[in-house]
């Protein structure tokens, strides 16, 4: 399969990278990346990375980011940065893809474990995660041409400790290789409408 990665040089992006690579043509998106440049908070840029890439058989998407603060500093303007980024950046990646996907081809997106086990600063993050699962159930059903599309829900990754240990305190950390399994039973299996809980 040809299959595009965006954040494929991130902690999540590059096992799943490492997991694929073997078996499928891996092509890595991002916003530095200069065989594939996409930024997912643009509908253009997204766009050119799909006109650019030519006909792939799976998209997964291992980026998006959000506001993190405590509640009592939350704003309109900072719940639109997880809106606009891990939110519709994912949904118009798939929204766009439909144009340019195979026959039965698959979306993978990313949630995370804050959408079902919160943590202090994480109002905008759990109400992204939860709302990205709700797409992916929902669009699932009504996918044309046999595509398929699931999420990968983590918890914090192990190789991610040293960055955000202290928010995750008495949570279990899942190496990045087994999170990457996830991704790999989407995109290489059948299943559609599916939330791949990954919490060790
Ligand atoms: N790390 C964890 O423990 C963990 C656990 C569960 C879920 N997650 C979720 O997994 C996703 C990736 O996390 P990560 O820790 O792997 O992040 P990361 O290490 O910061 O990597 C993010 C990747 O995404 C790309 N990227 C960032 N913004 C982008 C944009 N607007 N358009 C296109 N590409 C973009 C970055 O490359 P460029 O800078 O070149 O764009 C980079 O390759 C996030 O949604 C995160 O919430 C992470």
């Amino acid at each position: 399969m040809k299959i595009i990665i965006i954040g494929g040089k991130g902690t999540v992006g590059s096992a799943v990278v490492k997991e694929l690579s073997p078996r499928h043509e891996i092509l890595i998106a991002g916003r530095s990346s200069s065989d594939l440049p996409c930024d997912i908070t643009s509908e253009d840029s997204i766009r050119a990375m799909y006109k650019k890439a030519g006909k792939i058989d799976a998209v997964v998407i291992a980026s998006g980011s959000y506001a993190f603060h405590d509640f009592s500093e939350m704003t309109s303007d900072k719940y639109y940065v997880g809106l606009n980024d891990k939110l519709m950046g994912q949904v118009n990646t798939v929204l766009i893809g439909r144009e340019y996907i195979s026959d039965g081809g698959s979306f993978t997106l990313t949630s995370g474990i804050i959408g079902h086990d919160p943590i202090r600063g994480g109002t905008s993050a759990t109400m992204v995660n939860r709302a990205i699962e709700g797409f992916v159930v929902a669009s699932a059903i009504e996918m044309p041409r046999n595509l398929r599309i699931n999420v990968v829900c983590a918890s914090v990754l192990k190789e991610a400790m040293e960055k955000y240990a202290k928010y995750f305190r008495g949570f279990n950390p899942v190496p990045a290789a087994t999170v990457a399994l996830a991704y790999s039973k989407s995109v290489e299996g059948l299943q559609t409408g599916q939330v791949y809980k990954v919490f060790g």
